[in-house]
């Protein structure tokens, strides 16, 4: 099939057929949303359906790609898409935990080893990656992307853009990507989902959309726009980012898919009277497909009659769609994904192990970790110590939690030689503290106790905000009654965001982000709490100290009345301090890493010029060390009040004991540039401060001045 091909096809195909292919139906596999009705065989048979979603199996889907090739008018192929976000049959760790890992060679191979699994099990599309900026731990799908930072989010949408897709869309291993959810939903009001997001035009720009750019700039073949409203527009008919930016300025000419059901769900926005005008607001924005809501196929026509929607703009989103299917190899062979019998996963495993390692974040540490040799018997307590089939985290659809080692299980294996006893104490959701006594029983002549604790998989994810993002059931309780034994209380944290525990932070005398890592958590988490590996997570997103300060990161603009100790009438609470509990970039090792002598290579600088900043890091202890140093930079006046800090960059150093290296970021003259007030990326003459450290916490950075001409 060819571009020619694809116009015959078009010129062939009714009006049915068309709004057919731009109809994504659920066909009964996994429900992820409300059911609206399933595919069914006469539907498919009636080229009713373009592609189907959250289907997988090699039987399932070649099932139903048989009727779409042997049974339609047509005989076009259809396309199967999934959710696999972090992981389809081997489980990764949630997106949130391996942005810790700041490593986007990290974040592609994972994503290519989910593509290859996900496609020999008949996927040729994924709904993701996700690429939500968060700030609000309260909102659940935090736990699904790349956290705060929207460099950090480009870069992470690259990466797993490439990983998905791999060089061919074609081959057989590789899936298309889409970047989702577009856009905003990380700002939804008060952190609840489904919410409105009214934000500032310049905060969707500098934040939210910088890792969608670098999704269409990496090739990425679909969009998926959010359920959320942006400025009282849903983004399902924004016609100013969806046309506008993204396919007039970005030229992005990939196929833009409703959410589930979200077209129907213009009207519960009320901005649609009903389906007939809901359909044709999100096409006339340019959605090409109805995952869903099926009002595409059942309304478009009466739409076209009514002069409410344009047979052109139905035209041209068949083409993207048809476009799509021939690019992903479907004309030339439809089963060319289910072909090849899975491959041997042990690669896969190891991987999966690896990136858990990595993204674990040592918090807090006053020296009991690494666990010494005369820690004989210990005592895992907790909910989630012996707890497989949560250590998988929120949305996964094919994954068997029977794959993961449980912290428990892994400290089993990785001790041998120790006494290791266990009490669960509590659970996560009941009311029941029958077990605590038995717990700290337990605990009372342990030399040390792991405790467990933190959310369930799915109290994060879709549809999982919180109000009280801190240890839900009894979890208090438990650790209270661990912690007033004296006993040395090492706190793991299972969650899908940062959990407000300052209490639990100020009182274990060590504190460790273990998110959800998939089929590696309790080997990677005993590693880690062993010594035998050397902690490398650093946290993604700021971690609030009291749910009053979110939204809270780093890159704020000034306050009219910067925060004074001294002057009670500046921007400050009189009840909790400004500072989060840990700062984003933060994460200890066991050696200790100083930084010194950062220098940049000029004072000053023009447009288009490279300028080369260098650090030096310093190991102090005498442990190899693996250290991330961040860089930023702030503008010190610009039209618009710029942020007091924007990351820059990031670069990763290992460092044999005691040793120094310096290391380097060069920048482009560029990547200082500010929005201006036509909202364009631009350059402003002045001082820039460039700043290098191992964490966003202002007190500790290096800094050096640098003027633009
Ligand atoms: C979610 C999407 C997901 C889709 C299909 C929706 O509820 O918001 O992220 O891709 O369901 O499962």
């Amino acid at each position: 099939m060819d571009l020619n091909g694809i116009e015959r096809l078009i010129a062939e195909m009714t009006l049915a057929e068309k709004l057919g292919q731009m109809t994504m139906s659920p066909a009964g596999s996994a429900q992820t949303g409300p059911v609206r009705g399933e595919a069914t065989t006469e539907a498919v048979r009636a080229g009713a359906v373009g592609s189907l979603l959250n289907i997988w199996g090699r039987e399932a889907t070649e099932r139903f790609q048989k009727l779409a090739v042997e049974e339609t008018r047509l005989g076009i192929p259809l396309f199967f898409g999934v959710d696999v976000l972090h992981g389809h049959r081997t489980v990764f760790p949630i997106p949130l935990a391996e942005a810790g890992a700041f490593d986007p060679d990290l974040w592609e191979r994972t994503a290519r080893e989910a593509a290859r699994e996900a496609a020999a099990d008949g996927a040729d599309l994924t709904f993701a990656p996700m690429l939500d900026i968060a700030r609000d731990p309260r909102w659940g799908r935090m736990a699904e992307g790349p956290g705060e930072d929207p460099l950090v989010g480009a870069r992470f949408a690259a990466a797993k853009v490439r990983g998905f897709q791999g060089g061919d869309l074609a081959a057989p291993a590789s899936l298309a990507a889409t970047a989702k959810h577009f856009c905003c939903g990380g700002a939804a009001l008060a952190g609840r989902e489904y919410a409105a997001a009214d934000l500032s035009e310049r905060a969707v720009h500098e934040i939210y959309l910088p890792p969608f750019r670098a999704a269409v700039d990496a090739g990425c073949a679909a969009i998926m726009s959010a359920f959320n409203s942006v400025g009282g527009v849903p983004m399902t008919a924004h016609v100013p980012l969806l046309r506008a930016w993204l396919r007039e300025k970005l030229g992005f000419d990939g196929v833009i898919m409703s959410d589930y059901a979200a077209i129907e769900e213009l009207i519960d926005h009320g901005v649609a009277a009903d389906r007939t005008e809901a359909a044709a607001l999100a096409l006339k924005a340019g959605v090409d497909i109805d995952m869903v809501s099926n009002v595409y196929f059942s309304v478009l026509p009466d739409a076209v009659s009514r002069g409410l929607a344009r047979i052109e703009d139905i035209d041209a989103a068949a083409r993207r769609i048809l476009i799509l299917k021939m690019r992903l190899g479907l004309f030339d062979d439809p089963y060319r994904r289910t072909k090849e019998a899975r491959k041997n996963s042990e690669a896969a495993k190891k991987l999966a192990l690896d990136a858990a390692r990595r993204a674990i974040t040592l918090l807090t540490n006053d020296g009991i970790l690494p666990l010494k040799e005369n820690i004989r018997r210990i005592a895992v307590v907790g909910p989630l110590a012996d707890a497989r089939e949560e250590m998988v985290g929120p949305w996964t659809l094919a994954a068997d939690p029977r794959q993961c080692t449980s912290i428990l299980e892994g400290l089993r294996a990785a001790l041998p030689d120790r006494e290791i006893v266990h009490a669960q104490g509590v659970t996560i959701k009941d009311d029941d503290v029958s077990g605590v006594g038995a717990a700290r029983a337990l605990c009372e002549d342990a030399d040390a106790v792991i405790l467990c604790v933190g959310e369930a998989a799915r109290m994060s994810g879709e549809a999982a905000s919180r109000a009280h993002p801190g240890l839900p059931g009894r979890q208090r309780e438990l650790a209270e009654a661990v912690l007033s034994t004296g006993r040395p209380v090492v706190a793991l944290l299972s969650s899908g965001r940062p959990l407000i525990v300052p209490w639990l932070a100020e009182r274990a005398r060590a504190l460790v982000a273990t998110w959800f890592l998939g089929a590696g958590a309790g080997e990677a988490i005993a590693e880690v709490l062993i010594g035998r590996f050397n902690p490398t997570g650093r946290l993604p997103v700021t971690w609030p100290r009291a749910v009053g300060q979110i939204p809270i990161f780093f890159a704020e603009r000034p306050a009219a009345r910067p925060a004074n100790p001294t002057d009670p009438f500046t921007s400050k609470y009189i009840d909790v301090a400004n500072e989060p509990l840990f700062p984003f970039g933060h994460g200890l090792s066991y050696a200790e890493v100083k930084l010194g002598n950062l220098r940049l290579d000029r004072e000053e600088f023009s447009a288009g010029e490279k300028i080369a900043v260098a650090v030096e890091a310093r190991n102090l202890s005498d442990r190899p060390a693996q250290e991330t140093v961040f860089f930023f930079a702030r503008d010190r006046v610009a039209a618009a009040a710029p942020p007091v800090l924007e990351l820059k960059g990031w670069a990763k150093v290992e460092l044999e004991p005691r040793q120094t290296k310096k290391l380097s970021l060069t920048l482009s003259a560029e990547e200082l540039s500010g929005l201006d007030s036509a909202l364009e990326w631009r350059l402003e003459p002045g001082d820039f401060d460039i700043f290098a450290g191992l964490s966003a916490d202002r007190r500790f950075l290096l800094s050096a001045r640098l003027r633009c001409r």
